[in-house]
């Protein structure tokens, strides 16, 4: 199902999101806080995960187009994470949009609709956020939708070896009930 809010749709993958969301997957603003650019290939088979997400789950990562000129900007929903940490099970809200798209509000707008369907028509009772403890953007949005952040959650990641830049994570959560 799609999601509208005021000015963005959030809507499942089409083919022609291929091409803008290759292009923006390697692109080195975008993926500062990733461990690497992907690919082509790695771009299309991360697409295919988000639809098998909807497919296997009923949700998933919803591809992002602004309303005014129908652009596909990125994508932002709720997956649930294949490592396993002390939080896992869980579902995750996250969000990745073309760097010219920054800085409006949007990731924030289209978060606030997410967790709104996540508590209401899935149910769910918690939702997880994290990222690398340098991503002050991506925190910024968790704490406008209203997550918190308890130091005593944060992990190092265990798909990123000892050393890495980008291995201690922060963790914030949502509950259902709280604002
Ligand atoms: C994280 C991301 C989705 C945010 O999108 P966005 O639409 O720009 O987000 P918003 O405009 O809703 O909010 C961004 C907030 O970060 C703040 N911000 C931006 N750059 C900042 C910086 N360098 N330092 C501190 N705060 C910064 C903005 O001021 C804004 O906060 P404010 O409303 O309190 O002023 C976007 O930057 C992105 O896609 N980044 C790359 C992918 C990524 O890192 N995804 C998250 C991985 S977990």
């Amino acid at each position: 199902m799609a999601l509208a809010t005021e000015r963005l749709l959030l809507r499942r993958w089409r083919d022609e999101d291929r091409e803008p969301f290759a292009r923006m997957n390697c692109d080195v603003a975008v993926m500062e806080f990733f461990p690497a650019l992907l690919t082509r290939a790695e771009s299309d088979s991360l697409m295919d995960r988000a639809e098998a997400h909807f497919a296997a789950h009923g949700f998933g990562p919803w591809a992002a187009e602004l309303k005014a000129t129908g652009e596909f900007i990125g994508y932002i929903g709720l997956f649930i994470p294949r490592f396993e940490a002390h939080f896992t099970p869980c579902v995750e809200i996250g969000w990745r949009l073309d760097a010219p798209y920054w800085g409006r509000g949007l990731a924030t707008e289209a978060a606030r609709a997410a967790a709104e369907h996540a508590f209401g028509e899935l149910g769910l009772k918690e939702l997880v956020s994290f990222t690398s403890e340098s991503n002050v953007r991506s925190r910024r949005v968790m704490e406008k939708i209203g997550m918190t952040h308890d130091a005593g959650d944060d992990f190092d990641h265990p798909s990123l070896p000892e050393g890495h830049r980008l291995r201690r994570h922060v963790l914030y959560r949502k509950a259902a009930n709280s604002q």
